[in-house]
């Protein structure tokens, strides 16, 4: 007998049991139910509550009074019994809705496109339609199955007519999903320039490939698992009596939204794996077996699979077969290692030379540095880092890749058992944890691609912001961004970054020459600055040769165009 639960006929793992334990007192399980039986189970079967997932969510319709929006979308993935049957809701809507949220994605006025015809593509289509979008291009093999009636004009084509001017990409359907994570739906490498946001619904791995890419052009992407947490929360609230309302995400209050943060920072910590980069010798797999006893994770260690799989040491391969061999074979090692979640990986020291190891460890992963001192470093058995200028050299030619692809630095103080400690204690704030730069940009440079094009290029104040964001993904920072036509406002957003900005990259514009003030706000907060111009200051009028920031700032760069903020961005990393 359940009198909560999941339905459907096959739910292997499922997160649903772990979610509803987390948002309510009763009990939840999965019940597997089969094509031949499902009829009587909607019928008879005494439950009070039940998710529906797949293949049945459009059947519960039949056996519920659907709200208006399960109405609209054709399916029920909420079905609750009451004294008058069973009312069905479908908050896989506000789950999706929950999830642009969060990722800070914009649909009003946007031309979407969804690739896939399921239930999900339904879903998101309404959801974007109710959220404003201008325009849906559903990308589909059967367009006639999913005949919607929405707010906006909804287009069907095939994958090679989806419009190049789409803005926003959502993904809908099981490309990605592991273990084939290599794949992806959708090429979006080199086209589609308006595209500003892209959603994958898929949670295994938490960022898919697509994810991915789309955050190494600097653009707003999300992965499915806050949906899955938030339909879940919406079904729980429904399940104990509460109402939805009309509003049901805009009405969420901060103890909802810290609850559902809570439950999804718990499950990605889960399903996700912690990855440790590091020098040789650098104490990985001590820290990666205590860690992994903690968190009751399984723990893997590159070297150590690729001796199973290659019946021969790291060490011994790269003595008999040199390094690009051992490369090579190491590659399959890391692939096979982050196929799955849940797992402490420590990772060979030059794992992370190969940006398709990092891509492929990042989908599911926490990136940890172990930054160990250089003297502490332990050497035997390393053929690379043997002799101490080898070793030397190696440490420096790495840290800057070390520390450009890793969510988390952890520097090594103390013994291993603190090192997994201190690992624990951040990674709830990974993003917190990120060096965070802001950059501020003075008068007239909102202007840019207007203003004097010949002087300082055609490219936008937007443009400027995501060529920053992109540079901030690849390093591993975080970036925001501050611009002002007012001398006063740029004194106070510098007292503001007190505390809370690592680096600062400030372009005074004008005031550059002019500024006590800016140059006093600077040496206040004491927080390392580069200065940047766009255009070669010092081959212009004479009156732009004064710099009042110039000696005080780490680094000035000037003339080099846009590219001197993410100039700027890499000499503050490397500060
Ligand atoms: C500028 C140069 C300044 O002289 C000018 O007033 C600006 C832009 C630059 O980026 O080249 O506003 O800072």
């Amino acid at each position: 007998m359940m009198e909560y639960g999941l339905i459907g006929e096959k739910l292997g793992h499922s997160f649903s049991p772990l979610l509803h334990a987390r948002f309510g007192d009763y009990d939840y399980v999965l019940n597997e139910v089969s094509k031949a039986d499902i009829d009587t189970f909607f019928e008879t079967a005494p439950f009070s509550g039940v998710n529906v997932t797949i293949p049945y969510k459009e059947l519960a319709m039949e056996y519920c009074t659907p709200d208006d929006n399960a109405k609209a979308i054709g399916c029920v993935n909420t079905l609750v019994k009451g004294a008058s049957g069973g009312k069905g809701y479908i908050t896989d809507t506000y789950g999706f809705e929950y999830m642009l949220r969060r990722a800070g994605i914009e649909a009003v006025g946007m031309r979407a496109v969804i690739l896939g015809s399921g239930g999900t593509c339904r879903t998101a289509a309404y959801t974007l339609s109710r959220l404003g979008a201008k325009e849906i291009t559903i990308v589909s093999r059967h367009p006639a199955d999913i005949a919607l009636n929405l707010k906006c004009p909804v287009k069907y084509v095939s994958y090679e007519d989806i419009p190049e001017d789409l803005e926003i990409l959502v993904n809908t359907t099981p490309v990605g999903m592991y273990p084939q994570c290599s794949d992806i739906p959708l090429d979006i490498s080199n086209n589609y320039v308006n595209l500003r946001a892209v959603i994958d619904v898929i949670y295994n791995p938490l960022s898919t490939r697509l994810v991915y890419n789309a955050k190494k052009r600097g653009i707003a992407a999300t992965g499915g698992l806050s949906m899955l947490v938030a339909q879940g929360y919406f079904a729980s609230k429904l399940f104990t009596g509460g109402r939805l309302g009309n509003d049901p995400v805009g009405t969420l209050t901060d103890e909802e939204i810290a609850k559902l943060e809570e439950v999804i920072d718990s499950i990605a910590q889960t399903a996700g794996n912690i990855v440790l980069t590091g020098m040789p010798g650098s104490g990985k797999s001590t820290v990666a077996k205590i860690l992994a006893k903690r968190l009751g994770l399984e723990m893997v260690d590159t070297d150590e699979l690729f001796t199973e799989e290659n019946g021969i040491t790291p060490e011994d391969c790269i003595r008999q077969n040199g390094e690009s061999a051992f490369r090579a074979l190491e590659k399959k090692a890391v692939y096979l290692s982050a196929q799955k979640g849940g797992r402490v990986i420590a990772t060979g020291g030059g794992v992370v030379l190969d940006p398709e190891n990092i891509e492929m460890l990042s989908l599911n992963g926490t990136i940890v540095f172990i930054n160990r001192k250089l003297s502490d470093l332990a050497t035997e058995g390393r053929p690379l880092s043997e002799g101490n200028e080898n070793l030397k050299a190696l440490y420096y030619k790495r840290l800057p890749i070390y520390l450009g692809n890793c969510d988390l630095v952890v520097d090594v103080r103390n013994d291993a058992k603190s090192v997994a400690e201190e690992i624990i204690g951040s990674l709830h704030n990974k993003e917190d944890r990120k060096m965070k730069l802001l950059v501020i940009n003075g008068p007239n440079l909102n202007m840019l691609g207007i203003r004097e094009p010949d002087i300082y290029g055609r490219e936008t104040y937007e443009d400027l912001m995501k060529l920053c964001r992109k540079k901030a993904e690849e390093i591993g920072v975080a970036v925001d961004f501050y611009q002002s036509n007012h001398e006063g406002d740029l004194v106070d957003i510098i007292q503001q970054a007190y505390g809370t900005y690592d680096g600062i990259v400030i372009n005074p514009g004008a005031y550059t020459h002019t500024s006590v003030a800016i140059l006093d706000a600077l040496k206040t907060v004491a927080i390392p600055a580069v200065e940047v111009h766009i255009s070669d200051v010092d081959q212009r009028e004479e009156f732009r040769q004064t710099s009042y920031i110039r000696s005080y700032v780490v680094k000035t760069i000037t003339g080099h165009g846009l590219a001197g903020y993410t100039e700027a961005m890499e000499a503050l990393v490397r500060q």
